[in-house]
């Protein structure tokens, strides 16, 4: 999608972190925004920052896990502006330890927010696009979906299904012959609030007690916060909309580990150690 000016954004998770970024440099390029988040406040807040710099802002609470939450979404959407151009299906939630710990609650509220809040982005806003005859879908997946560190394991799981249905997705676009563009995100670490997650937990899924999680969380939080900009990201998705690039890697140095998974694959070797990514 070149013409940026004008057209219309949905990103969800837009009250924070990379979704934030994203709303602020698509404003920028002349975009009008429909922001969606479950956090009222914050996604008010980052709405009305917005519109004090010109933008036309839509701002809806949603859940993401939610497909009548998603299908609202799109309505709005078009009763405020009429056309969706760019969706970004960003909300995302982390939680850590080790996989067989996990509760069910946890992968339950884990899988629900990043792997079905994308399931119904691509389910609701495709075939609007499709008909449009123009528009682009981005996925936040996450370097976690190219490869799979220690401690995440709802996470990783939730972040490879997206890499393989924004791949799904490009191909089954291809072969309707559907001009709708495809990119699938998969950053390293981004300073951004992944780390307090916690703060949306839902009351069903209460946050896991000991000495394991606490230590992961603490991890988390000192990798979090020595990732890069947000804004540098934001820069890689509306370069990679532009240019029709379907996948966005944002950290350079993080490549070899996504080689070496797939020459373990291919050759045959036992998966080796990685940190936490
Ligand atoms: N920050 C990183 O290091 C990093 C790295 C790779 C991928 N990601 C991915 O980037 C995406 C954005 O996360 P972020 O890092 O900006 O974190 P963030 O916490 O700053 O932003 C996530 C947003 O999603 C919203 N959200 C949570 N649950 C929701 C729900 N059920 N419905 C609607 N909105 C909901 C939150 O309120 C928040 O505004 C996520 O998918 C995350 O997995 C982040």
């Amino acid at each position: 999608m070149e013409d940026l000016q004008g057209k219309v954004a949905v990103i969800t998770g837009g009250a924070s972190g990379i979704g934030r970024a994203v709303a602020e440099r698509a404003a920028t390029a002349g975009m009008k925004l429909v922001l969606a988040d479950i956090e009222e406040v914050a996604l008010e807040a980052t709405a009305n920052a917005l519109r004090g710099e010109g933008a036309e802002v839509e701002a809806v609470v949603v859940d993401v896990a939610d497909g009548a939450s998603i299908e609202a979404l799109r309505d709005r959407a078009l009763a405020r502006f009429g056309a969706v151009h760019l969706v970004h299906n960003n909300a995302g939630v982390g939680a850590g330890g080790l996989i067989w710990d996990v509760s069910e609650a946890d992968w339950k509220w884990i899988l629900g927010v990043n792997l079905w809040g994308v399931i119904h982005g691509i389910r609701v806003f495709t075939p609007l696009l499709i008909e449009q005859k123009e528009g682009h879908i981005v996925n936040t997946a996450s370097l976690a979906g190219l490869t799979s560190p220690p401690f995440m394991g709802p996470y990783n799981a939730t972040k490879h299904a997206v890499v393989t249905m924004s791949e799904t997705l490009y191909r089954d676009l291809q072969v309707v012959g559907s001009p709708v563009g495809v990119s699938v995100l998969c950053p390293a670490f981004v300073k951004t609030g992944i780390a307090e997650s916690h703060r949306n937990r839902p009351e069903w899924a209460p946050a896991p007690e000991g000495d394991g999680p606490e230590m992961v969380s603490g991890v988390m939080q000192q990798l979090v916060a020595a990732g890069i900009e947000a804004s540098a990201v934001a820069d890689a998705v509306l370069d990679a909309v532009v240019a029709n690039r379907f996948y966005i890697l944002t950290h350079e140095d993080s490549i070899p580990a996504v080689a070496a998974r797939m020459e373990e694959i291919v050759e045959g070797r036992q998966p080796t150690q990685l940190p936490l990514l």
